[in-house]
This record gives C-alpha cells, sequence and structure tokens, in this order.
C-alpha cells in the first residue's frame, strides 16, 4: 500500500491524473497464480489487461516467467520490448488480416489461435507466401457452458472460437491447411469468475472436449490452451480471490483424459490479465470542481472516461473506491487547505456523503460512479482508484475530447524505476494519397 504523502509527492511530480504500478505486488499476484496452479502448468500473460512493456517485462522475470498472449500489432510490438522471444508468442483474435498476420510473421511468430477455418486459412495464406509453417491452436466455442455466472465468451453465437459442433464437418480441412500445423486447442469460456466451482467446471469440460477432440478427429493435443477467467476487483478495495481447490482439480482432471501429459506430452497453459495485473496499479486523480445541482453533489475530477473505464461501454458499472489523501501541493493554497481540513474532518468522524464522480469530459457519459459514498473532499483532492492495474490505462478513450494521456509510473522496492506517457500524436500520410 502506497502512503498518502508518497501519492501526493508523486502527483506533485508526474502530474494528475496518474497511474501508479507497484511492481513487488505485480510478482505477488503473479506467485499467487502460479501457485493456483499445477506445478507443470504455464501460464500466458494477456497483454490486452496492460500492455505496458514494464509491466509485461516483470512477468517474464524467473522464477516464474509467463509467456506472451497478444491480440493485435502493437501488443505484439510491447511483448516483442518486454523481451519475450517471438518464437514463443501466441497471437490471437478474431479479425486478423493478412498484414497484420504477416507482420507478426516478419517479427518471428510462429503460434496463432486461430478463431474459425477462414482465419485459419487466411493465416495458411500468408504463412505459404512467407515459406513458414504455423502453428495453430484451434479455439473452440464449447456447446454448452457449466457455469452461468462472470462474463460468459463461449456456449452462445460468438465471432469467438469455432463452434464445437461444427469439427465433423470442418476437422479435415482444418488439419490440412498448408502453411498450417494445428498443434492444440485453445479455450476462453468466461471471464472474471470470483468462483472456483464455475471455473473448476469450465476447465474440466475444456479439457474433456479438448481430449474428445483429439480421440475424434485425430487433432494433437501437444499444446492446450485452457483460457482463464480468475478474477480481480476492479476499480473497488479489495484483493483476488483465492482457489484453493483449482489446483489439484486441474491436476486431477488432466490425468483422467491426459494421462501422459506430466511428462511434457501435452503441455498445459492458462492465460490470465486481470488477476495478475489489476492489483499492482491505482489511478490517482484529482479533484478540479465541487459542485451541487439541484441537491446532487458532483465531484469533477481530471480523470475521466479518457483516462479509465472505456470498458464502461460495455455496460460494466464501475463502483470506485475512494479514498481521503492530503491534498496535493498545488497552487492554489486554499484549495489544499480545503482538502486538508476535509480529510481532518473525516479522520473525526464527519458523515460521508454521496456524490457523482465525473471525468472532465464535455459529455454526460463522463461517468465514473454514482452516488458513491465520499468524504466531504474539495478541490485539489486526491481521489485514489485501486486495482486499476488492468483495464486502467489501456481501456481509456485516450482520443476523445483530446485531452493529454496520464503519466504511467512504476514502483520497485519503493522507488520509481520507470515513468513514461503515451503520446498521439497525428502524421501525415499524403504520400499515400
Ligand atoms: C482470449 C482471451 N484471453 C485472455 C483474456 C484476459 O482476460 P482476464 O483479464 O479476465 O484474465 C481475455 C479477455 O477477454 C480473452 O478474451
Amino acid at each position: 500500500m502506497i502512503a498518502g504523502a508518497v501519492r501526493s509527492g508523486l502527483v506533485e511530480r508526474f502530474g494528475s491524473p496518474l497511474y501508479v504500478y507497484d511492481l513487488d505486488a505485480l510478482r505477488a499476484s503473479q506467485a499467487d497464480l502460479r501457485a493456483a496452479l499445477p506445478e507443470d502448468f504455464g501460464i500466458y500473460y494477456s497483454l490486452k489487461a496492460n500492455p505496458h512493456p514494464v509491466i509485461a517485462r516483470t512477468l517474464r522475470e524467473v522464477p516464474a516467467p509467463c509467456r506472451a498472449e497478444v491480440c493485435s500489432a502493437g501488443e505484439l510490438r510491447s511483448a516483442l520490448e518486454a523481451g519475450y522471444p517471438a518464437g514463443e508468442i501466441l497471437y490471437g483474435g478474431p479479425g486478423k488480416t493478412a498484414v497484420e498476420i504477416g507482420g507478426a510473421l516478419a517479427a518471428g511468430v510462429r503460434r496463432m489461435s486461430v478463431e474459425s477455418l477462414s482465419d485459419l486459412r487466411r493465416v495458411g495464406r500468408v504463412a505459404t507466401a512467407w515459406g513458414v509453417t504455423v502453428e495453430c491452436l484451434l479455439r473452440i466455442n464449447a456447446q454448452a457452458a457449466p457455469s452461468v455466472t462472470s462474463i460468459r465468451m463461449t456456449g452462445t453465437p460468438s465471432q469467438f472460437g469455432i463452434d464445437a459442433e461444427t469439427l465433423p464437418e470442418i476437422a479435415e480441412d482444418l488439419l490440412s491447411t498448408r502453411g498450417t500445423r494445428v498443434v492444440g486447442a485453445h479455450f476462453y469460456p468466461l471471464s472474471n469468475s470470483r468462483d472456483e466451482e464455475s471455473l473448476v467446471a469450465e476447465f474440466r469440460q475444456s479439457i474433456e472436449l479438448a481430449a474428445s477432440m483429439q480421440a475424434t478427429f485425430g487433432i494433437p493435443m501437444r499444446h492446450l490452451d485452457l483460457g482463464g477467467g480468475f478474477a480481480a476487483p476492479y476499480a473497488a478495495a479489495g484483493d483476488h480471490p483465492v482457489y484453493p481447490k483449482l489446483r489439484m482439480e486441474l491436476a486431477r482432471a488432466m490425468d483422467v483424459s491426459f494421462p501422459g501429459w506430466r511428462d511434457g506430452s501435452v503441455k498445459a497453459y492458462c492465460e490470465s490479465g486481470r488477476f495478475l495485473a489489476g492489483g499492482c496499479g491505482e489511478l490517482l486523480t484529482s479533484v478540479t470542481n465541487v459542485k451541487q445541482s439541484r441537491g446532487s453533489r458532483f465531484l469533477i475530477m481530471d480523470a475521466g472516461i479518457n483516462t479509465f473505464g472505456g470498458m464502461a461501454g460495455l455496460g460494466r458499472m464501475l463502483p470506485l473506491s475512494v479514498d481521503v489523501d492530503v491534498a496535493r501541493a498545488s497552487e492554489a493554497a486554499g484549495d489544499v487547505v480545503r482538502a486538508s481540513e476535509a480529510a481532518g474532518d473525516l479522520a473525526r468522524g464527519a458523515e460521508p456523503g454521496r456524490a457523482t464522480l465525473t471525468g472532465p469530459l464535455c459529455t454526460p457519459g463522463d461517468l465514473l460512479g454514482r452516488n458513491v459514498l465520499v468524504p466531504d473532499l474539495g478541490e485539489g483532492a486526491i481521489v485514489v482508484i485501486a486495482n486499476a492495474g488492468a483495464y486502467g490505462a489501456s481501456s481509456g478513450l485516450v482520443n476523445f475530447l483530446s485531452r493529454p494521456a496520464p503519466a504511467e509510473i512504476f514502483l520497485d522496492g519503493g522507488e520509481v524505476v520507470a515513468a513514461t506517457r503515451q503520446v498521439n500524436s497525428r502524421i501525415d500520410i499524403k504520400d499515400d494519397i
């Protein structure tokens, strides 16, 4: 936990809003996930959660290095910059274009998750033109879904994965597409499941389905990516869940379906973004204006959906955990005093009240929280959005309203070891006109 005084010092130094990541916390989450999985399982880090190369690089440190799972040229660039060997990166996504595939092959990627026969064929055409063979994992959309909780991504019509029931028709084509070699399967049935039973049921189903694909259609299962679904709190205080039975249940299911897996005949992986990266980051944002409107209090902050929470577009609610810090040492001395007094009042037991938290954008959609319990914050107070390490900086609508992107800083052993700011600029492409 970062101390309040340290936070205000960081905001003073790097500006507001500011993402602060603690690499020790990132390593701790990685160790927790490692411990929750069987020893022989590998872990893919899904860069979509946070593609920053410093995060990605930390997750490939020994003793428990992750592999990288990427879904765009930008994520691939980050993974390569972070030092992941191109040959071990898994490249996925339902809409890979020929140009994108060619770019990945040029960078040395040789393993892709394919989401349909047409996707596989496109990979094969580009690979053939390049004179290489791409190892493909067939992403499968299972017919039935054992769990009903969390964010489901299979069991329904979907752009993700090959419908399992179509395998009898297309298995032969899948296995004989030039430029590709099918080496296994990829599943990603759900996301953010706190419920261990659901998680275990989904993994068990995926393992059984993979074994039956091998037995029925002769689809090799050397590389089995079982996906994830490991949960983490998002923009709210708290810790990620623990999954005490998972390790044993996964090993047992693998033993039943793939008896030789422990000697390496099948290499099994799980994937995670939020569980690994969510807890290591927080977003510091400053209150720039406090307004009363028809009986409601609005805290207007310098971070809105441009900085955080573009995922709200997916219908997620964003309950925010608000923390009071001493005011930043801003130029407006009056603001500093007001915010400090507010913090003091709270400490003395003053009642917090409800407020709507908005960002600075000119749209009513720029809401980070409705009716949130907050102390009596004044202008200049720093609001801490906890658990913002995943789908934080990478989910903001940075181009909307053309405001500067926030800085992102990294603490290791309490020291700032890296600081970056994303810069978006337009470049002239008149040569292409
Ligand atoms: C294929 C795939 N892998 C990994 C992830 C990462 O999910 P999470 O951050 O919940 O671990 C997702 C999220 O949507 C996904 O679609």
